[in-house]
């Protein structure tokens, strides 16, 4: 059970004096952290004091009878709302969908599609994920000819659903390279897409750190692909599906456009759509769309059955139905003018954000963004991607490493990826763009104390709190 209320580490004192009473009799327990020292008040303005109060009451507490899970989750909430997220895969999902994520629908077994289950008591999940299916196909205003898949578990499982549904095992499929900006799942060696399927790879050119589309179409006709993946994990400039589809067109191979980045810019009209280009489209649902951990598989009418087939019973049981509902929420909210708003601001705030940076001495892959991410090259400050990463963390601020071109190693790279679709969910602007770049060129460059620059991060976020 989840309430608002005292936490794991509050102590009985404090429980006791902010005890209150619901309208509906029961009692809600709302307490402040042990950590805030009533010292830590003295000399503050009182307009100062309440809102630090209300701030740390707001947190979400969680309490279970198991207090070791308890406190691990409530740390992990804390983390959240005291960290800047520059992660770029990752964001926050509304109160909506927390719910919807955390409510009975997880019960039900429900393996087939609408009005074909295996199970009896579907009744609501047929009409749930109808709900689903046309909202993502409105959402990226799709008519007749597109059907849409929802019940892939994530991403990585529905790339292994499409090419589970157009390849044979031991077929040829290109996509780009891991080093340089691809996913795993688009062929890698260790990755079942490489091991089940042979796999070629293609990269960017050596110089600019674009994409050669020449050199894709060479290696198309020497390998002669059955599957031809667009789409990437790290890649901060805009894809050309026109493109890509015509050489797929070619060497008549299939087109999968994978736009689990780029999803929400793609709906709203802010990069190139792929679906005039491509057979089948992917995205996950948990990145720039800010929906719940999952994914969906858009394909031409005429994949239908082998899509959905793949999917169920080639690959998955029964499907998640609190995600799928969470889904359809998510589309209820993208569906929204506010959404373009969010869209357009992750832009301008990446834009900021990679402009202060290169101001403030880092270099960053392709010289900047048209995207929603960056690429900073750390080899020009003496840094390694695990060095950067750590430093910032202790300052709490999230990055991942990253190899970036010139890099053999996805484990020791040379860069660190950032994005800002996590941080302008939260509500922050360009101004907070300057200031991030800053405390970069301070914990990276001037290589000041990290400690000192979490509590100005942590100062930060508390006026940016997210609403749980
Ligand atoms: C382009 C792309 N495709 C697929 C995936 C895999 O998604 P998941 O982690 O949900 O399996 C990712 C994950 O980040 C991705 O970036």
């Amino acid at each position: 059970m989840i309430v608002l209320g005292a936490g794991a580490s509050s102590s009985p004192a404090e429980k006791k004096s902010v005890l209150k009473t619901r309208a509906g009799g029961q009692p809600t327990q709302r307490a402040l952290p042990a950590r805030i020292q009533v010292s830590r008040f003295k000399n503050m303005p009182m307009v100062v004091i309440c809102q630090t109060a209300i701030y740390y009451i707001q947190i979400r507490k969680i309490m279970l009878k198991d207090k070791v899970l308890s406190k691990l989750i409530q740390q992990e909430i804390e983390r959240q709302q005291k960290t800047i997220n520059l992660i770029p895969s990752e964001n926050y999902v509304s109160k909506e969908i927390l719910e919807i994520l955390g409510s009975p629908l997880t019960n039900k077994y429900s393996e087939g599609y609408p009005g074909k289950r295996y199970y009896a008591g579907n009744k609501y999940y047929d009409q749930i994920e109808t709900l689903a299916q046309q909202r993502m196909k409105k959402f990226f205003k799709l008519g007749s000819s597109w059907h849409v898949n929802v019940q892939p578990y994530s991403g990585s499982p529905a790339n292994m659903e499409i090419y589970f549904a157009l390849m044979d095992p031991g077929d040829m499929m290109m996509g780009m390279s891991l080093t340089v900006g691809g996913h795993l799942s688009h062929g890698h060696k260790v990755n079942f897409s490489g091991k089940v399927y042979k796999s070629v790879q293609y990269g960017v050119d050596s110089q600019t750190g674009l994409i050669d589309y020449d050199v894709i179409e060479k290696m198309a006709f020497e390998h002669h692909p059955r599957v031809i993946v667009s789409g990437h994990s790290a890649y901060p400039r805009e894809i050309d599906f026109k493109c890509i589809g015509n050489i797929a067109r070619k060497v008549g191979a299939f087109h999968v456009a994978d736009i689990s980045h780029i999803a929400g810019l793609v709906a709203t009209g802010l990069h190139q759509s792929p679906f005039e280009h491509a057979d089948i489209v992917m995205t996950t649902t948990h990145k720039t769309l800010r929906g719940p951990r999952g994914a969906v598989i858009f394909c031409k009418e005429e994949y239908k059955e082998r899509i959905d087939r793949a999917v169920f019973p080639g690959m998955q049981g029964g499907p998640h139905n609190n995600v799928i509902a969470a889904i359809a929420e998510m589309a209820f909210e993208d569906l929204t003018a506010g959404f373009k708003k969010y869209q357009k601001q992750i832009l301008k705030n990446s834009s900021s954000l990679a402009g202060a940076l290169k101001k403030n001495g880092f270099k960053l892959l392709t010289d900047g963004t048209d995207n929603h991410l960056m690429l900073i090259d750390l080899k020009t400050v003496d840094l390694d991607g695990q060095t950067a990463q750590d430093l910032l963390e202790k300052a709490g601020i999230t990055v991942n490493r990253n190899a970036i071109l010139g890099d053999s190693s996805p484990f020791n790279p040379t860069g660190i990826r950032l994005g800002t679709p996590a941080i302008t969910t939260r509500g922050m602007k360009e101004k907070e763009m300057k200031k991030i770049a800053e405390w970069f060129q301070r914990i990276l460059i001037v290589k000041e104390d990290p400690e000192k620059i979490r509590k100005e991060v942590e100062e930060a976020c508390k006026n940016f709190p997210l609403n749980y």
